[in-house]
């Protein structure tokens, strides 16, 4: 990876009109995400997250802990180490398997991801083996981008490489996790001792995975540093598909149920040529992304039968098998895995929430103006779950009582609370309907009487009179997930 002049690149790259241009502008501009290391000129495919980025995401993480460990019986949670024992990535196939087919330019000697440059060509590849490809390149007479002659594709291994300790030879090779769920089946009898677990039963973790990814690219969609929210459900044999098809369900229904819309998102089954060496069956959960990207990966489930209890067994020499306390039977469990990119899904939100509405809209309190911006995140994940925003700046008794109500809110956990006082209030109000805050808080002279403040909402444009008493309730339930 080097890092180049990423910086130059990023600011043509978003001044086009695309939708995912657009959305990185807005990332940029308004505090979500940007390129890493800008002051630098960039490192190519990382990202930072900046103050409502990391809201977003942290909001989505706790919304996926929420569903998986507190809501649902018999999932407990893990954070397992990023370094592990490198016998793991052989037992789990990665060391062998974890490649991608890549070729290349033989002037500019740049590398490409074959898959990729044939599916620029409109070549479907899912179905494609090695062999198939190496031939597709060959009869369409398939040059890299830049229009030269490029080599025979070539296995490359994704799996991130590190050393431990001083001495850089082959005994200490190690590999940085290049998914979360390894780490979890290595503890399955931990979780299980431990917990007094009983089948079925699951384990959830949510952590970074590293993967040296040939081409990354479409923004966070594809990167070399991403996290995961991984959950593996331990399951009799005889019970797989059964599982299977109601973790596909329930995983749906959590993006729905936070406010993606249903026509943005369907299935995608696994055929068998697709299907990845542990899976019995598998299904992507697939987002509408803005052209040129189309229907993409969100979200896989798989059903991973006993492969990896198995491997490990053998691997480490430790029986993983699980015997059933009431029928005696022994058996090695099957696994059916919910695999969910927290990066990858806070993209897809901030792209799902973001609207610009021509000619702006008109109430009888407000008007806005030309095109205008709008994010509709659920109230639940909101950025900022409320702003604070006195009438008039000019007047102690006005703004001292909204930061007396900014500050109440703070300490009843809402989430980010925001103050803002600077220019007029119709401004005040598009600068948060921007970033997708659900709730703006107007002190004004009646509040001083009254003991009442309005709560404005992003979506109606509509004003409430509440009692300042009632607020910290009145935004809490609103943030329920
Ligand atoms: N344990 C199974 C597994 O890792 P995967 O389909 O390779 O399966 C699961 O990855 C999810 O992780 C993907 O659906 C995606 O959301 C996220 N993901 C994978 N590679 C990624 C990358 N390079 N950048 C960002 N997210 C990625």
């Amino acid at each position: 990876m080097c890092p180049g002049n990423i910086g130059d690149y990023f600011l043509r790259y978003i001044s086009m009109a695309l939708p995912l241009e657009k959305i990185m502008r807005v990332a940029k501009t308004r505090g979500f995400i940007n390129q890493s290391s800008e002051v630098y000129g960039g490192f190519s495919s990382s990202y930072d997250y900046g103050p409502l980025g990391v809201e977003l995401k942290n909001n989505l993480k706790r919304a996926w802990w929420e569903s998986m460990v507190y809501k649902t019986r018999g999932i407990f949670g893990l954070d397992s180490a990023i370094l592990m024992n490198p016998r793991i990535w052989e037992a789990s196939g990665h060391v062998e398997n974890f490649h991608d087919p890549l070729v290349e330019d033989l002037v500019t000697h740049k590398r490409y991801r074959v898959d990729h440059l044939l599916e620029a060509h409109n070549i479907e590849t899912d179905t494609l083996t090695m062999d198939d490809m190496r031939a597709a390149l060959k009869k369409h007479n398939i040059k890299s981008p830049d229009g030269n002659p490029i080599t025979e594709p070539r296995q490359f291994n994704l799996m991130m490489k590190t050393h431990i300790g001083p001495a850089e030879d082959t005994s200490s090779l190690a590999y940085l996790r290049p998914e979360t769920a390894q780490g979890i089946y290595v503890n399955f009898h931990w979780v299980r001792e431990s917990m007094r677990a009983r089948l079925p039963f699951g384990i959830a973790q949510i952590g970074k995975a590293f993967r040296n990814e040939i081409t990354p690219g479409n923004f966070t969609y594809r990167m070399r540093e991403f996290e995961q929210m991984e959950m593996q459900y331990f399951v009799r044999p005889d019970n797989g598909m059964k599982f299977f098809e109601e973790w596909k369900e329930k995983r749906m229904q959590w993006y729905i149920s936070l406010g993606i819309k249903k026509e943005n998102l369907r299935f995608h089954e696994h055929t068998k040529a697709e299907l990845a060496h542990y899976a019995r069956a598998a299904v992507d959960i697939q987002y509408k992304f803005p052209d040129p990207m189309g229907w993409k990966e969100l979200e896989g489930i798989h059903h991973r039968g006993d492969w990896d209890l198995s491997r490990h067994s053998k691997y480490s020499g430790n029986d993983l098998s699980y015997q059933d306390d009431i029928s005696g039977e022994r058996f090695i469990p099957h696994i059916i895995e919910t695999s969910a990119g927290a990066d990858r899904a806070t993209l897809v939100f901030l792209l799902d929430a973001y609207e610009e509405i021509a000619g702006g809209r008109t109430t009888t309190t407000e008007a806005t103006k030309d095109v205008e911006a709008v994010m509709r995140f659920s109230p639940a994940i909101a950025p900022v779950a409320v702003a604070v925003l006195p009438l008039v700046k000019n007047k102690p008794p006005i703004t001292e009582l909204a930061h007396t109500i900014a500050a109440k809110l703070r300490v009843a956990r809402v989430g980010l609370v925001l103050y803002d006082e600077s220019g007029s209030i119709g401004r005040r109000y598009r600068r948060q309907d921007e970033v997708g805050t659900p709730y703006c808080i107007t002190v004004d002279f009646d509040s001083l009487e009254q003991h009442t403040v309005t709560v404005r909402n992003r979506d109606t444009m509509s004003q409430e009179r509440i009692a300042i008493a009632d607020l910290e309730q009145h935004i809490l339930s609103r943030r329920m997930l």
